[in-house]
């Protein structure tokens, strides 16, 4: 397995993605190559912003990386919050972020919703991009303490929201999930 930086200043990301990678594969994090600066996210979509955050540690580092973004989006509001999931209520406040979302759907009936997340590998100076997505509904309230972001409010097919699922659980079926598990799957078969 190459070894590889993973391009983000999240550490629930990185907590959540090493619970899954194998044992021979080796990450390093932007402190360990001396990048302490918040990445640029400066586009309109998920997948150019995960590109723009792994192309600029790349090329500023020379190194192989990959990032991700994610974002929430939910039907009833046209795929909103989307790629502004991160600063919905105006700063990086989870709580807000929830509080304005269930506001906007206090009388909706519509409720579904999907995580996206979109892994960006850059390897030997290729592209590629990994897409995970979770299918839940946005629920009424908030509920569990595990997890992070929209988790407390999204609601799962088995009734739960992702913030009731310990870490273990969340890192078998999350949408961050299936996109590390594309990265695995096409970095085990690399030559
Ligand atoms: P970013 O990808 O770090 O820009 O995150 C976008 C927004 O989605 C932030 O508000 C995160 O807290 C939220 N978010 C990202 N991943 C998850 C997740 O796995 N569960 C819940 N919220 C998430």
């Amino acid at each position: 397995m190459p070894s590889l930086v993973f391009a983000t200043n999240n550490p629930n990301k990185i907590k959540e993605i090493s619970l899954q990678l194998p044992a021979d594969f080796h990450i390093k994090n932007l402190i360990d190559i001396g990048c302490n600066e918040e990445l640029p996210e400066t586009h309109h979509t998920i997948e150019e912003n995960s590109a723009e955050k792994a192309t600029f540690v790349a090329k500023t580092f020379r190194v192989d990386c990959f990032s991700e973004d994610t974002g929430l989006e939910v039907e009833a509001l046209n795929g909103e919050p989307g790629v502004d999931s991160a600063h919905y209520a105006g700063d990086r406040d989870a709580n807000k972020n929830m509080d304005k979302l269930l506001k906007k759907l206090e009388t909706v009936e519509n409720r579904n919703a999907q995580f996206k997340t979109v892994i960006t590998l850059i390897y030997k100076e290729v592209q590629y991009q990994f897409v995970g997505i979770l299918k839940g509904k946005i629920g009424k309230e908030k509920k569990g303490n595990y997890g992070f972001g929209y988790d407390p409010i999204f609601v799962l097919a088995d009734g739960r929201t992702m913030a009731e699922l310990m870490i273990d659980e969340k890192v078998q079926i999350s949408h961050r999930a299936i996109a590390t598990k594309k990265l695995i799957d096409f970095l085990s078969n690399l030559d």
